[in-house]
């Protein structure tokens, strides 16, 4: 099947946003919009994001064996928009934008995000050009249970009311 079908295909499929931090080798933050998280397991609590391989997210994680997922409120589009853009440069920040702590992993945790999970790297299993990265939950915390961040067919949209 053609690519650009597919990927208008699945388009429609809706989702919540996510930040995934991780930890530089030089000790620094990285992270990248995805909308390909998913909840995997209760016992042991795990959950999930598929990265493209080539992203430099999923090679830090690899290098790091840590990540965060960091769920994006309604009011977040700025920020689902800077960690999806291209970093061109040293000196561009992506977490220039929102309140940023430190979880116990040592990744990055949004203060003001809808929720955020705190991950110890289980598994990374290769699927075509992309990695199912599991971790295993250490914490989490629900810091701002307001409407979500929705995308779908390309658009941001300001979510449920809650
Ligand atoms: C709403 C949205 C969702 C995205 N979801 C994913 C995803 O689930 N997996 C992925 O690999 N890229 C996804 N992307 C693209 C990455 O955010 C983008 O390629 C980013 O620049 C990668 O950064 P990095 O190379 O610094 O890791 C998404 C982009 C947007 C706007």
């Amino acid at each position: 099947m053609e690519s650009n079908y597919l990927r208008a295909v699945l388009a429609q499929w809706a989702s919540g946003v996510v930040v995934v931090t991780t930890v530089r080798a030089d000790g620094g933050r990285h992270g990248m919009t995805a909308s390909s998280f998913t909840g995997v397991a209760l016992d042991p609590p795990l959950i999930s994001v598929c990265l493209v391989s080539t992203s430099t997210t999923c090679r830090m994680i690899r290098g790091s064996g840590v990540f965060a997922a960091n769920v994006l409120g309604h009011d977040q589009q700025n920020i689902g928009r800077r960690f999806a853009s291209p970093v061109w440069n040293a000196a561009t920040d992506r977490f220039a934008a929102g309140q940023w702590d430190t979880a116990s992993t040592g990744a990055a945790v949004l203060t003001d995000a809808v929720a955020w999970l705190d991950c110890v790297l289980t598994a990374c299993h290769p699927a075509g050009d992309h990695t199912i990265i599991v971790g295993a939950v250490q914490d989490a915390a629900t810091p701002r249970p307001i409407a979500p961040l929705i995308y779908h067919d390309r658009t941001y949209h300001e979510g449920i009311v809650r």
